[in-house]
């Protein structure tokens, strides 16, 4: 038996004027899509917004359903719609942001599982990480590639 350590990073910014410009531009669209999210159980307002390696930003936000299931979370709703678009075309960066009580949640947001294990799965098609940004109120982290979310993912193809 031997015990391996895994390490993964995060980089945190202070505000959002530290980040370059591209990644500041992002994150504003995806603010702007939070406000627009379909969200009348929750309350709570996402957005995500990516860029394509064609240089389209393409936002989404939350979908919320009665029947609780049915609904979807900003992160597949862009990036799955993104993939239908343009099926050929990789995801460089995503932002996601969230509004609660009409601001922003102080703590950055961070995909949900089966978000994380979607993004794993566009990173394992197109061969190269997405830079998921995570917008807070208080402070932003970006992460480089989804495996520093979710480390030993189920990983298409090489499975069995
Ligand atoms: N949600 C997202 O859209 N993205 C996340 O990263 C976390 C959760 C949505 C799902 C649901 O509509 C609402 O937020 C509350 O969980």
């Amino acid at each position: 038996m031997q015990t391996r350590e895994l390490k993964i990073f995060v980089c945190e910014y202070g505000s959002i004027e530290e980040l370059p410009e591209a990644d500041r531009q992002l994150i504003y669209s995806a603010r702007d899509a939070a406000q627009k999210a379909y969200a009348p159980y929750s309350h709570f307002y996402v957005g995500a917004a990516l860029l394509l390696a064609n240089g389209e930003v393409i936002c989404g936000n939350n979908q919320e359903n009665a029947a609780f299931p049915a609904g979807l979370c900003a992160e597949r709703v862009v990036l799955f719609y993104a993939h239908a678009r343009y099926p050929d075309v990789a995801v460089k960066s995503l932002a996601v942001t969230a509004i609660k009580n009409q601001i922003l949640t102080n703590d950055p947001v961070k995909p949900c599982g089966s978000c994380r294990q979607a993004l794993i799965e566009s990173e394992f098609r197109f061969k190269q990480p997405i830079r998921i940004i995570s917008d807070g109120k208080e402070r932003i982290e970006v992460f480089e590639g989804a495996e520093n979310l979710l480390p030993y993912p189920f990983k298409p193809g090489l499975q069995g």
